[in-house]
């Protein structure tokens, strides 16, 4: 059996007895007025983070989503998305499908606003999605990537982004890992498929994602995941591992390199009302300018003593002051 195997049939057990607290963080319960969220999705989040993110939705998206778990994030997307079709769900796990669609069933009842019909669930696989080139606004998947050794993740990457939209947005959350895993946990198919042995490195996510074809990463949040330590895992040393929330834009990649947003800013102080770095950044004095790490690079270099720039947050959303 291949471990993508392996990872289907124990997705296929979870789906008929949830597993609370299998790959969820301690993130409070998504709460937004009049949505309900089921007793039986809630026990069936298997998310590392969220990837709703209400800026992201304005306009009623197509949403695709993939990797359905109890269908939790599905009845999120569609509070935003409140027409036929709009989130199309895809997962090869027929009682993973199965379990979505009971649970979206029960949501249906309790929440006056969400119609079944506002979901589609489709069989398919990351690695070959059924979706036309360029058809969606809004990709997602939640906890789900790091489960796939390196050849797949390029794959499922490169679908994520052929199915996009130009300039339209892939947003995850997955763990990351401190350091490459060694070979007795990355070889561990049970632990990859319960998130646990798979995750890449950081910079590695990173470089893989720009190598699709993504421009503009923004890091939205880094939280500590699971401790994977000596006592209970074949490792020599204690290892963090982390959950990421990234999304990526599919703007193309600059010349000098993607765009990442961490979280940094450059704050001017000078004795002038502005100053402008002549590489496109305009900062007005004591005016926080939210910039990508390629600048803060660029700008801390230049070493001057009235411009000062912040480390990373990892929390960037976009958002500005004005
Ligand atoms: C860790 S769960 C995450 C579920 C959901 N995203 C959430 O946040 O609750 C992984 C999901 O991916 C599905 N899955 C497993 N292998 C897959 C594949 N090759 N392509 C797409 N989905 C897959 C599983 O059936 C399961 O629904």
């Amino acid at each position: 059996m291949s471990y993508l195997e392996t990872t289907r049939q124990y997705y296929s057990d979870v789906a008929e007895t949830p597993e609370p607290g299998l790959c969820c963080t301690t993130t409070p319960r998504f709460a937004l007025p009049g949505l309900n969220v089921p007793q039986r999705m809630n026990d069936m989040n298997y998310g590392c983070g969220s990837t709703v993110h209400p800026r992201d939705l304005v306009d009623e998206p197509t949403v695709l989503y993939v990797g359905v778990g109890g269908g939790l994030e599905l009845l999120q997307f569609a509070y935003f998305s409140r027409r036929p079709g709009a989130v199309i769900g895809v997962d090869p796990v027929a009682r993973m499908r199965q379990a979505a669609a009971e649970n979206l069933a029960v949501a249906a009842a309790e929440n006056d606003w969400f119609r079944e019909d506002f979901v589609s669930l489709h069989a398919g696989d990351a690695l070959e999605l059924p979706l036309e080139a360029g058809s969606v606004d809004i990709s997602a998947q939640n906890c789900l990537f790091n489960i796939f050794e390196e050849a797949d993740l390029v794959r499922a990457l490169a679908e994520m982004h052929r199915v996009l939209k130009p300039g339209a947005r892939f947003v995850l959350s997955d763990p990351v890992a401190p350091e490459p895993l060694p070979a007795s946990l990355t070889g561990d198919e049970r632990l990859r498929a319960m998130c646990l042995s798979g995750a890449t490195t950081y910079d590695r996510y990173l470089e893989l994602l720009v190598e699709a074809g993504f421009g503009t990463i923004e890091i939205r949040a880094r939280r500590p995941y699971r401790m994977l330590d000596t006592a209970r895992y074949d490792v020599d040393h204690a290892i963090l591992l982390e959950s990421l929330e990234v999304c990526a834009l599919k703007d193309p990649v600059p010349a000098d390199g993607a765009c990442v947003f961490t979280g940094r800013a450059a704050i001017y102080f000078g004795d002038q009302p502005a100053w402008d770095d002549g590489a496109g950044h305009f900062l007005l004095r004591d005016m926080p300018l939210a910039v990508c790490d390629k600048t803060a690079a660029n700008l801390e270099s230049l070493g001057r003593a009235d411009l000062h720039v912040t480390g990373s947050t990892w929390f960037y959303d976009g958002g500005g002051c004005c």
